[in-house]
């Protein structure tokens, strides 16, 4: 069925359906390692809101499930240029609770040039966490400036510039279901 796209969308690019499957098998890979024990997800606002929700809830039902998975979540911005991130990455706001012992995955929506996973792992891993991992919905794996491990990846994305489930351009777009190619005519040069 022809679905009518929101002005500035040009094309869906990844389906709800494909970012559930997703979500589903980031949740069998994460409860296969920590079977019986407890977990906190930290998601990292704003664009991570929607995948750590959906992979939360995808845990739940996974087999050999953890035992106890808990929320946090922080909030980082960094400077740069509308289309990608500086290596200038600064924390907005800390998790509520204190990590220290804890087994922690950070949730992340998309990884890209890999600055803003590699100053939280450093900033995290800091804080004598039992165990630190990254589960990370999209990788765009094509303009990589630091190397930085990601345990759990959902799915590559397309060398473009996306919105939707989560991930906005200017605040907007968030809301989708699915994620999309914004027109290149709205993007600045
Ligand atoms: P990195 O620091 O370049 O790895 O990028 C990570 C952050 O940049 C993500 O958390 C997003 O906030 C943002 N980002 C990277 N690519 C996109 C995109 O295609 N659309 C929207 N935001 C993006
Ligand atoms: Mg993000």
């Amino acid at each position: 069925m022809q679905q009518t796209l929101p002005p500035g969308i040009e094309r869906v690019l990844i389906t709800a359906e494909e970012l559930a499957d997703a979500n589903r098998r980031m949740a069998a890979a994460i409860a296969g390692d920590y079977a019986g024990q407890s977990i906190v997800l930290v998601g990292v606002l704003k664009g991570a809101v929607f995948v750590t929700a959906d992979l939360a809830r995808a845990l739940a039902e996974a087999p050999g499930a953890p035992t106890d998975v808990q929320l946090d979540f922080i909030a980082v911005s960094s400077y740069g240029n509308a289309h990608r991130s500086s290596g200038e990455v600064r924390l907005v706001q800390d998790t509520t609770h204190a990590i220290e012992g804890k087994h922690v995955v950070i949730v992340e929506d998309i990884i890209d040039n890999g600055h803003t996973l590699h100053y939280l792992r450093a900033m995290l891993g800091n804080r004598q966490p039992a165990s630190l991992r990254a589960a990370v919905l999209l990788d765009k794996p094509y303009h990589r400036a630091v190397d930085v491990t990601v345990d759990y990846t959902g799915l590559t994305c397309p060398d473009e510039f996306v919105v939707g489930y989560g991930l906005d351009y200017q605040e907007r777009y968030r809301t989708l279901p699915y994620l999309a190619k914004l027109r290149p005519d709205v993007l600045p040069a």
